[in-house]
């Protein structure tokens, strides 16, 4: 066995038990912490929306994990060596070759980013009257298929959204529930099942590979394609390494591909998976890829780019080698569990166990007196920015689409998602953010609603815009003076 393919602690001589980093800084990044009356008016002029805040008046950015990924040395070095071509560049046959032995996929579509290849794949697969079973949606993956005509089945198991629970694989799907739902829809109306690895919406929940394998076998035996969002495997892998029965000594090469060999087609966001800014689909069916290849050229870029820059393709190519090294995956999940654990012991409610992509707070517990129809998630989230300067994202009725009516869907759960960009924040500004939430948790009846002042038809959460109910924010701006004095 590698030695990055061993499960590694290191203990403490206190018996403290702290992540401790396996790689050391050597670019940074100034960040600026604004007095609280600046960050209010900051929120002001963003209408209490995070997407609009300008990163200058942010101290840590966890809106996302996308993106945002600290690159290794090696691949900042890759890039300086990247062939710019419009056809055929060597860069490009660097990351073929990453995703033929990363991935043990023969055929790949190169794309800008992860909503491409939901493009592409939803344009090419899904039909007026076709149904997605999957895990979990993602946002821009719902969009994709409800545009294309497609309907989503979420198929998740009970444990699911709960928000407290010990259940290691709450990503799995439930079996019974596929069942039904491809006899209800007919096995012909099916495009394909989407298994989501890391599960976004919920959590960043894992499944295991013992559900990847049985719903492998139901799509098997009545000849429907199994897709898989691999944007979210770095953390996927490291979970079923750690948690599942008889993985522990394998290494992670193996354990991806055995996934992959689950899977029929996949695709993924390289602005997660691999740290850079791209994406791609990957097949051993050369059917399914002739399907789509022609779209990338018309979409995306030539075949041997699909927009992404050679100098992206380059540090791609090396960030997929990383993710097979366990110091690169268990760092992010790590971080997130210390934060997770440290807040559940405070009993503030927090999605457990901890997950992968960050760790997220349960705004409809949390400010459990304002109803869902004012948005306690985008509430929290302006909260939690005004008392810190740090920005989460809302993940709740928010981020979800109103009905043919015109009424607003409540969300299944409404979090506010601190996310954890891989490798990029230390542990005392982990130990801020807990200091601030553990705050705003004791002060919380402080905070109130939103109500929307420009609300957008598609994908409001992006750029829509809202206020508050009230005058709840001086009421907060107030307490924080009185209790941190002249502290930032
Ligand atoms: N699939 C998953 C599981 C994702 O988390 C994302 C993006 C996408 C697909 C789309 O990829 O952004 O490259 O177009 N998630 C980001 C987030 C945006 O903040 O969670 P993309």
């Amino acid at each position: 066995m590698e030695k990055s393919d061993q499960v590694k602690t290191v203990k403490f001589y206190s018996g403290e038990v702290t992540p401790l980093e396996m790689h050391k800084v050597r670019v940074v990044q100034k960040l600026s912490l604004l007095p609280i009356e600046e960050r209010k008016e900051c929120i002001f002029g963003a209408g209490f929306n995070t997407f609009l805040l300008q990163n200058k008046d942010v101290y840590l950015d966890m809106l996302t994990d996308s993106g945002t990924n600290a690159m290794s040395d090696n691949q900042v070095a890759a890039m300086s060596v990247a062939d710019d071509s419009y056809a055929g560049s060597a860069s490009y046959y660097k990351l073929e070759k990453a995703i033929r032995e990363v991935f043990n996929q023969q055929y790949f579509l190169p794309v800008h980013q992860g909503r491409a290849a939901e493009h592409i794949i939803s344009k090419v697969f899904v039909r007026q009257g076709s149904v997605i079973p999957m895990n979990y949606h993602f946002t821009t993956t719902k969009a994709h298929i409800e545009m294309a005509g497609g309907v989503v089945e979420e198929i998740y198991t009970d444990e699911a959204l709960k928000i407290k629970s010990d259940f290691p694989f709450k990503g799995n799907m439930d079996i019974v529930k596929l069942n039904k739902v491809i006899e209800k829809w007919g096995a012909e109306n099916v495009a394909y099942i989407r298994f989501e690895a890391g599960t976004n919406l919920i959590g960043g929940q894992p499944f295991s590979m013992q559900n990847l394998r049985e719903v492998s076998a139901i799509a098997k035996a009545h000849k429907i394609m199994l897709l898989m969002d691999t944007s979210l495997i770095n953390e996927n892998l490291y979970f079923i390494k750690i948690r599942e029965q008889g993985y522990q000594n394998k290494p992670i090469m193996d354990i991806l591909h055995e996934m992959m060999s689950y899977t029929d087609f996949s695709y993924f966001s390289g602005r997660k998976v691999s740290c850079t800014r791209g994406g791609g689909i990957c097949t051993n069916s050369h059917d399914i890829y002739m399907k789509m290849r022609d779209l990338v050229p018309l979409f995306e870029g030539f075949l041997t780019y699909g927009g992404m820059s050679v100098r992206e393709i380059e540090a791609m190519a090396v960030g997929l080698y990383e993710t097979l090294d366990f110091d690169v995956i268990s760092h992010s999940p790590a971080f997130i569990k210390y934060l997770v654990d440290s807040l559940d012991q405070r009993g503030i409610p927090v999605i457990t166990p901890a997950g992968g992509l960050g760790c997220h707070l349960d705004a409809g517990q949390f400010i459990a007196h304002v109803p869902q129809s004012q948005y306690p998630a985008g509430a929290l989230a302006a909260a939690l920015y005004i008392a810190s300067g740090i920005r989460g994202m809302e993940r709740g009725t928010i981020s979800s689409v109103r009905d043919a009516a015109g009424n607003d869907v409540l969300a299944d759960v409404e979090l506010l998602r601190l996310a954890f960009p891989r490798r990029v924040f230390t542990l005392s500004q982990i130990k801020y953010a807990e200091d601030r939430i553990q705050w705003l948790f004791d002060n919380r009846k402080l905070i109130g609603g939103l109500e929307w002042t420009e609300e957008p038809p598609v994908l409001r959460f992006f750029v829509g815009k809202l206020k508050p109910i009230g005058d709840w924010v001086d009421r907060l701006v107030a307490k924080f003076r009185q209790d941190f004095g002249d502290s930032l």
